[in-house]
């Protein structure tokens, strides 16, 4: 569960830090520290030095040494930075990631530490934040369902940055608050995806959004299964048929008073997908409580947003449900009638998560944004190719370029695919405008080309987070589970907005674009664009 430590930064030196632990930090292949850490391997009678002449301690990425010297601090911790030329932000979440496990093993209060890097060439804020990362996301452990309560409570409270000089605290200030802010984004998705799919329902969605628009004043607006069925949602129906959990459609708005813009976020939300009547197998089937990534995803991003001080128009869209088989349940072989109108042949009830999509984003157009992005766990084909590197597709050159250095910038893997128009053939049917599913070739591309057809108004990226969404093992500063992917993108693309040139998508190299058919409009255009 994502306890909240409470991060500082102060001015003064390390030596004078209070705390029950004091950090401080040193580059592999070093030899003989300097500084701080000279000066509590004095403090230890040459303990740091004696740790690495015996090579137990090396000072490698996120490595820690525990030492009890006679006199100052009670204990006091070494982190390895790693190698110093190889010093970056990935590197220093990492180190972050490291030390809070070690604070966490120790079960103390309080810690305080130096930040180092500086001599990497490194931006002190963007290095704060990085750090910052990587403890608050280092911390986390989900543990919610032991029946004596948590197995191991977080016992550290406060942890502070020191350091001497003035002009760096102003800046550490700055990157520790982005930091925190961004890795509590991110936990409260990792949360939601860890949680089971008996208690993160639909329901439990949307409750989460109301708290959010509590917390932050966002206008919420939940419909239920009769609502969406009044507003024509034939597609997200489909899915939901089956489901005695009631189903949500979530919209949360947030409008502050001056924006520069309107960025519609869309999430998926399939709190479990059996497959339906396309059943799926047995083995590992539980994982599919992680469908609702996407949206989970949405809702860390928009608790992001609500932290900071963005000037843009903010719209979460989730469809979420269960996908069940039944009695009730949607069949291969139904024809069905999206809101948009346009007709989908369903040939495996499996590829569900493009007809959610399809109802969320043909009502994203009445907020006519300036983007769009989807975030979905839409493909297993995407953990075949990309492993937990995030797909990104879209219709517009310029978007899909600003998401790819958002994912960059903030340390997310992210890689795009195209969407050349032979692919759009290969989700024609025969039957109808559209079928859900086109077999195993390019099918992370083939449910992109999808999702395209009712993206035909607005400027679109999908994201395919199948792979981003959840760690099947623990990464430098993140336990397995769920690893909130695609967060940190979103946040970083919000941050850095900046308004698109010309109107509408400009497709390139690598995107298509138009309705489908293509000789009868299709994808909703109600504005008659
Ligand atoms: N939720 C799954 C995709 C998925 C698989 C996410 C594994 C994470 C890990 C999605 O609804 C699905 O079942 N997709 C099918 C589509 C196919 C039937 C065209 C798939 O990928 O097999
Ligand atoms: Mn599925
Ligand atoms: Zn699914």
């Amino acid at each position: 569960m994502s306890d909240q430590v409470k991060i500082d930064v102060k001015r003064g030196r390390i030596a004078e830090a209070s705390a029950e632990v004091v950090v401080v930090n040193l580059y592999s292949g070093v030899k003989t520290p300097d500084g701080p850490t000279a000066a509590l391997d004095a403090a230890t009678g040459g303990a740091i030095t004696r740790a690495l002449a015996t090579g137990d301690f090396k000072g490698g990425a996120g490595e820690m040494l525990t030492l009890y010297p006679e006199t100052g601090p009670q204990r006091v911790l070494v982190a390895g930075l790693g190698a110093a030329d190889g010093f970056d932000l990935a590197t220093a979440r990492k180190v972050g990631g490291g030390l809070a496990r070690r604070l966490r093993a120790l079960k103390v209060k309080s810690a305080a530490s130096i930040l180092h890097g500086g001599d990497a060439g490194l931006d002190t804020a963007e290095l704060t934040r990085a750090l910052t990362e990587g403890l608050v996301l280092g911390l986390y452990h989900y543990d919610n369902w032991f029946r004596d309560g948590r197995a191991k409570p977080l016992q550290l409270a406060t942890f502070t940055w020191v350091e001497a000089k003035a002009p760096r605290v102003k800046a550490m200030t700055r990157g520790a608050e982005l930091g925190r802010h961004l890795a509590e984004g991110m936990n409260l998705t990792r949360d939601l995806v860890n949680g089971p799919p008996n208690d993160v329902t639909p329901t439990h969605l949307a409750n989460t959004a109301k708290a959010l628009g509590r917390k932050h004043g966002f206008k919420v607006k939940i419909m239920d299964r009769a609502q969406c069925e009044k507003m024509g949602m034939g597609a997200f129906m489909a899915v939901a048929r089956a489901a005695v959990e009631p189903p949500k459609f979530i919209v949360m708005e947030h409008r502050p008073e001056k924006a520069k813009g309107t960025v519609c976020l869309v999430g998926k939300g399939l709190t479990f997908d059996t497959g339906g009547i396309s059943l799926k197998p047995a083995a590992e089937m539980d994982l599919m409580k992680y469908d609702m990534g996407g949206s989970g995803a949405v809702l860390g991003a928009m608790d992001f947003v609500g932290s900071r001080n963005i000037p843009l128009i903010f719209i979460a869209i989730i469809g979420s449900t269960e996908n069940m088989p039944g009695g009730a349940a949607y069949k291969p072989g139904d024809i069905l009638t999206s809101m948009a109108g346009v007709t989908i042949e369903v040939k495996n009830t499996d590829a569900e998560g493009r007809l959610v999509l399809a109802d969320c984003l043909t009502y994203a157009e009445r907020f006519e944004p300036d983007a769009v992005i989807d975030l979905a766990t839409l493909t297993g084909a995407c953990v075949i190719a990309l492993g937990t590197a995030t797909a990104a597709m879209g219709n517009d050159e310029w978007l899909l370029e600003q998401v790819k250095g958002a994912a960059d910038t903030s340390g997310e893997r992210l890689w795009p695919l195209p969407l050349w128009p032979e692919y759009r053939e290969q989700v024609k049917s025969s039957v109808a405008d559209l079928k859900n599913s086109a077999g195993r070739e390019a099918g992370s591309i083939t449910a992109g080309a999808f999702l395209g057809a009712f993206t035909n108004n607005y400027r679109w990226v999908h994201l395919d987070v199948a792979g981003a969404a959840w760690n099947t093992k623990p990464t430098g500063h993140m336990e397995a589970g769920a690893a909130a992917g695609g967060v940190r993108t979103l946040a970083q693309f919000l941050m850095d907005w900046k308004r698109p040139r010309g109107k509408g998508p400009q497709p390139g190299p690598s995107t298509t674009l138009r309705s489908l058919p293509e000789d009868a409009p299709a994808g909703g255009s109600k504005s008659g664009k």
